[in-house]
């Protein structure tokens, strides 16, 4: 036997363990444990989730999609977890928005739903840019454009006007209380000169 074969004999030895044993070897194309497939009741992962049952719509990280942002902290300061709770569970009648509880003929569990909640609320809120203004009450507006010439028409709940008009009243509103607390301040330094001097 050559030398040249021997070496040839050794490495296929090798490749036959390592292939056997499953050692190590990676085949292309197999699914690690984090990708393999999982029953979709199973799937306890917010960006898992949410990828596949919101994004098409929602938009890729809640943003710039058909439907309406959900990566919003206004949105997310205004709205309540039951709220949001409610409207992924039952859906919103006369708008695009499915279903997704079980109960209702969804696929996600109320697990999955708590989970896609907090998951929102703890990645895309803001609550330190609200905490000094007063919101009002979260509702659905009922008013849609149509309502009123033609309330059989369009009766389907819209929370946008709301929000929009919401967003509105925040710019104008802000900068006024700004510049409130700035003159404030400094009539507080003023009065306190005077005291002094008096
Ligand atoms: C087929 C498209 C579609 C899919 C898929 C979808 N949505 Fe929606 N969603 C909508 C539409 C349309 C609305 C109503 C938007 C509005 O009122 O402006 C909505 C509304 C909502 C609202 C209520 C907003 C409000 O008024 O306060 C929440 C919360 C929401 N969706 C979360 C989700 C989550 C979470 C998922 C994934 C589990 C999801 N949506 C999947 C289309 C969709």
């Amino acid at each position: 036997m050559t030398a040249k074969l021997q070496i040839r004999i050794a490495i296929v030895v090798v490749l036959a363990i390592a292939l056997l044993t499953g050692c190590s070897v990676h085949l292309p194309g197999q699914p690690s444990e984090a990708e393999r497939w999982r029953a979709p009741a199973e799937i306890s992962d917010f960006n898992q989730l949410y990828t596949q049952n919101c994004a098409g719509c929602h938009g890729v990280d809640g943003r710039l999609g058909a439907a309406s942002s959900l990566n919003d902290p206004l949105y997310l300061a205004f709205v309540t977890d039951d709220a949001m709770r409610q409207a992924i569970s039952k859906g919103r009648i006369g708008t695009n928005m499915p279903a997704f509880s079980e109960q209702a003929g969804g696929h996600l569990t109320d697990q999955q739903i708590e989970l896609l909640v907090t998951g929102m609320r703890s990645r895309w809120s803001k609550p330190d840019e609200f905490k000094d203004i007063e919101l009002p009450r979260y509702s659905v507006d009922e008013t849609g454009p149509t309502s009123g010439s033609s309330p059989m028409i369009d009766k389907s709940p819209r929370r946008l006007p709301k929000l929009r008009r919401l967003r509105a009243a925040l710019r104008l509103t802000r900068p006024i209380v700004r510049v409130a607390t700035e003159q404030m301040a400094m009539a507080d330094r003023q009065a306190r000169s005077l005291i002094r001097i008096f």
